[in-house]
């Protein structure tokens, strides 16, 4: 749309109909069960510090299984009566896990395929919207419950994004973010991103250059050297081009400062999250369009010849007073 930023713009056109595959993938679902399961019980372990390390390390491959609904948390939140905003939807993986957990849920994205998508999975409404532009009636500004996950890396001002999402909570509400902690050098993502971009940065060379042969374009990208940057870009440039604006994730200090300047009160942050996820190289070709299995040479790989995909998360929580 006219006005928006070139990180809006690459959003929308990473999170296309063509990305749907990825929300399918066993080792997507496992972190995003993790995620809903840390959220759903986080209410009752924290008190004190603003910032807690939680020294946490989590194999996802053996631990959870995406394949089973959550059962059996501990959690305040209430299905007869909560209203759940999944912000940055996506397909609606995350909802699939915490609606059973909530009364009304609403889905929302910047990308109009991922909101489709998210209602026709999940049966919830899903609004394609740029919030921090668009004040939208149908979504209302009472939820108990805001949580987004695995996005705040993909939005430019995280200050105005994070007020927003305040004014929709109710008094007593919780805003609940998941995403990768920049301060964590355990994080296998970088070399993900590189990867994804490098692969864009190949396919629109394809097809934009219409006088080269397929080995020119193919030897410029793949020639020397092995550049897999995104034609050599640094891992922020590389990152851009694929609608990161964080490349590096958040610190949690920076996420204490945002909720408490959004007006939120009880701000805590966990730290020292580490989920491991054992990926199959048809997955990983799947989450970067790489075909050629060299690519993933960047990863260490397990006996089973797996790649460690390592999200080294921390997760920020505010109340509405
Ligand atoms: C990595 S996906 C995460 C999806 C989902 N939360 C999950 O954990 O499965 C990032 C999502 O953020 C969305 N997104 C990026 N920038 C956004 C913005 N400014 N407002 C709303 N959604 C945005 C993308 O379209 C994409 O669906």
């Amino acid at each position: 749309m006219a006005g928006d930023s070139k990180i809006v713009e690459a959003n929308r056109d990473t999170y296309n109909d063509g990305r749907l595959k990825v929300f399918d993938l066993a080792s997507m679902k496992r972190h995003n069960k993790f995620m809903a399961e840390y959220m759903l019980c986080f209410s009752s372990k924290n008190q004190g510090d603003a910032i807690v390390d939680r020294n946490l390390k989590i194999n996802a491959t053996e631990d959870v299984d995406p394949d089973t609904p959550i059962e059996d948390v501990s959690t305040n939140w209430d299905k007869s009566s909560s209203k759940l905003l999944d912000f940055a939807c996506g397909a609606g993986n995350m909802t699939k896990y915490l609606s059973p957990f909530a009364k009304n849920v609403v889905g929302v994205d910047i990308s109009p395929a991922m909101a489709k998508a998210y209602k026709e999975r999940t049966g919830h409404e899903g609004y394609a919207c740029n919030i921090v532009e668009e004040s939208n009636p149908a979504i209302g500004n009472d939820f108990d419950f805001i949580v987004c996950t695995m996005s705040y890396h993909h939005i430019e001002d995280l200050g105005l994004v994070t007020k927003k999402l305040s004014e929709k909570l109710k008094s007593g509400g919780w805003l609940y973010v998941m995403d990768m902690d920049s301060t964590n050098p355990n994080s296998t993502m970088g070399q993900l991103m590189k990867t994804a971009a490098a692969q864009k940065h190949d396919n629109h060379s394809h097809s934009h250059s219409h006088s080269h042969s397929h080995d020119h374009a193919h030897s410029h990208d793949h020639g020397h050297g092995h550049s897999h940057g995104g034609g050599g870009d640094s891992l922020e440039e590389a990152a851009e081009k694929i609608g990161v604006a964080h490349a590096h994730g958040i610190s949690p200090e920076g996420m204490v400062k945002m909720f408490e300047n959004a007006g939120l009160t009880n701000v805590a942050v966990d730290r020292g999250i580490q989920v491991q996820v054992w990926t199959p190289v048809e997955e990983m070709r799947a989450l970067t369009n790489a075909a050629e299995d060299e690519t993933f040479d960047l990863f260490e790989k397990d006996d089973k010849g797996r790649c460690d995909l390592t999200f080294a998360m921390l997760l920020a929580a505010g109340m509405k007073p």
